[in-house]
Formats: C-alpha cells, structure tokens, sequence
C-alpha cells in the first residue's frame, strides 16, 4: 500500500542575536505547533548570518543560543530535524544551480538588497545572494510550508519563483513552497513600536534575566496621555504585545482598563512584564540549562546536520541528473 509523506514544514533562523518575541510569535511557535502532525525541519542559518560581520566567539555564541532557543520552546530532536545550514554543503551547491536560472533584474529588486542599499551600508555579495541561499534551503529539502513573519514575504515568493522556473525548464523536480504567515503575529512590534529586529535594538527578549526584562519592557514607547486619562488600547505598544502573551480575558479586561481612564502605561507595562515572567520563565530556565549543556548541543546539532546531508544529498543528485550533469558518484 502506498504511503503518502507527511507534509514536511521548514524554518530558518539566523544567528545574529538573541532571539526575540518577533521570532517566538512569527516563526519559532508556528513551526513547533506543527511537529506532532507534520515533518519539522528547523536550522540555524549561520551562513545566512555572515553577511553581517561579528566577531568568531560571538557567532559561536549565537548559534548556542538559536539552538538552546529551539529547544527550549519544545523542538523535539526525536521528532524533528534540528540542523545547521553550515553543515549541508549541498544547499550552497544549489544556490549556485538556482543563481544561474535567476535573472539579475528579479534580484535588483529583492527588499532586503534595496534596504541595505537605501541605507547605504557596505553591501556584499551576501547581501545581494542571500535571496538564492534561502531558496536553496527551502527548495533542496522539498518544504511544504514555511512559518516566517511578513518580513520574509517576498523571499518566499521569489523562492517559490525559481521552482517553478527550473521545473519549467528542466521537468517536475522542486515542491513549490507555501508560505505560512498568520495575520496577528505577521508583524509584532518591537518597544519603539517598529517592527521587533535584532538589528534594531528594540527587542523584548525571549529569555532574559527578570533585570532585563524589566529595562526592556519599561522602554517600550508610548504617548504621553496621564494617569486619569481614557487611552486607546488599538495604537499602544504596550498592549499590542500584552495581547500576544494574555488570554482572551485578560486581554478583554486591559482593555477595558484603558478605555476606562484611572490606568496608566506604568500599571500596564508591569502587568506585561508580570505576563512575560509567567509565560517565558520556566522556558527561561530550560534555555538557561540548555546554554549550560553546549557540548551537547554540538552534538545534537551535528547528528542533526548528518541526517540533513544524506537527504540533501539525494535530492542534489536529481537536481543535477535533471541538468545533465554526470559526475556525481553517490
Ligand atoms: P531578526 O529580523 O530579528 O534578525 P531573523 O532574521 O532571525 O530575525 O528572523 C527569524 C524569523 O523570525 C523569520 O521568520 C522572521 O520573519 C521572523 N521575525 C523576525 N522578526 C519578526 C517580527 N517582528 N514579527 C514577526 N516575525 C518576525
Ligand atoms: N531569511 C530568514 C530571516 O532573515 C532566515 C532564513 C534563512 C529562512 N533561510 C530560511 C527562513 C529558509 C525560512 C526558510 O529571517
């Protein structure tokens, strides 16, 4: 009888940072919802990471950190595979095989490579490829789905773009992705009201210190309306992302709080700190006993990335037979 595959859902993150709610909410938490019914595959995208330029020991240390995040938001390495885009050489071979099907113009157009431009940073080759690689990592294990946040978008659509390209040109070969973006959580904003970057500076981390958490959720901006007043719930950053973290009624009840007047962003920034403690500490205390472990996560990592090579390299193979290209003897 023929079995039919479980649809496979794929993620990547890029270890320049400690993760944030922005993560959790956009891509971490949607993907591991997902491992009980579907194939998961999540990875640290630290090649995706070396077009900003950190020091080695900081690299080391965010990619520590990336994977003891996973975990400690409940990746099951038993059920889902948990890997290092650095590991899978494969994905760059693709990258070159997709670099060549896309046209230069596409390319001069990607959102990540105008920003860079617009800002006028020093842009490297990275910068300006890092579309392909992401399509590389998608494309080279045949993802069904793909949880990002709406800033990834357009990646997605150009990823899905060269797919459907090769398979236009050389036959039936790459699964098309579907990009999994829900509505709520496609943009959380960070304490400036911005949208939550690690490059921004406006973060509310995932698992920080109690001090910590304090001085971040204490700078989140607000306007400047006093105690007494009514206030808006819908444009306050505070209550944007309590409302990430609350139930249903308690979110009800803060809101009903602002309209009210008689509470002020202080009452509402400490309910929120008092929220995230409640929600993230005990993840906290897995990740800070994950961070204790690294050896093990190396491990973990590596036996990880040796499974993701032996699919990768199978379907390389295809993907190269397809091409004409005969010298790979596996
Ligand atoms: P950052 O932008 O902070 O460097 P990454 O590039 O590592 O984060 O993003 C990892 C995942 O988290 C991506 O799927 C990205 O779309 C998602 N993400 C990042 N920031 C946010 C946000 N503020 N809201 C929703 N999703 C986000
Ligand atoms: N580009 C993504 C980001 O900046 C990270 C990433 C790299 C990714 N490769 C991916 C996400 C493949 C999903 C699928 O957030």
């Amino acid at each position: 009888m023929a079995t039919t595959r479980k649809k496979r859902v794929l993620t990547g993150s890029r270890a320049t940072g400690m993760p944030h709610l922005g993560n959790y909410f956009g891509a971490y938490k949607p993907a591991i919802d997902l491992q009980d019914r579907f194939e998961l595959f999540l990875f640290l995208a630290d090649f995706h990471a070396l077009n900003e330029h950190y020091p080695p020991e900081e690299n080391r240390l965010n990619s520590y950190r990336m994977v003891a995040s996973f975990l400690a938001c409940g990746l099951d390495p038993s059920k889902s595979l948990l890997y290092a885009q650095s590991a899978v050489p494969e994905v760059n071979e693709l990258a070159w095989i997709l670099s060549c099907q896309v046209p230069f113009g596409v390319m001069a157009r990607a959102h990540s490579f105008k920003d860079a431009q617009a800002k006028g940073i020093d842009i490297n080759m990275g910068v300006f490829n890092y579309p392909i690689l992401m399509a590389a990592d998608i494309l080279l294990f045949d993802a069904n789905l793909v949880p990002v946040g709406q800033d990834q978008k357009q990646h997605l659509e150009m990823a899905r773009d060269m797919a459907q390209r090769f398979n236009h040109h050389y036959g039936e070969c790459l699964v098309i992705p579907e990009p999994m973006i829900s509505d709520t959580v496609a943009v959380v904003p960070g304490t400036d009201g911005e949208k939550m970057s690690k490059s921004k500076n406006n973060t509310v981390s995932l698992f920080a210190d109690d001090k910590e958490w304090k001085k971040q959720v204490m700078s989140i901006v607000t306007d400047a309306k006093g105690l007494a007043d009514p206030k808006d719930p819908d444009t306050c950053n505070v209550f944007k992302i309590y409302s990430l973290l609350g139930g249903p009624a308690e979110i009800g009840a803060m809101r009903e709080k602002y309209i009210a007047g008689g509470y002020g962003y202080g009452h509402a920034k400490m309910e929120l700190l008092e929220k995230l403690k409640e929600k993230f500490g005990p993840m906290r205390d897995k990740y800070v006993s994950w961070m204790n472990r690294q050896g093990d996560l190396r491990e973990m990592l590596h036996e990880g990335s040796r499974n993701a090579r032996a699919l990768a390299a199978e379907k390389l193979n295809m993907v190269q037979g397809r091409l004409g290209l005969i010298g790979r003897p596996f």
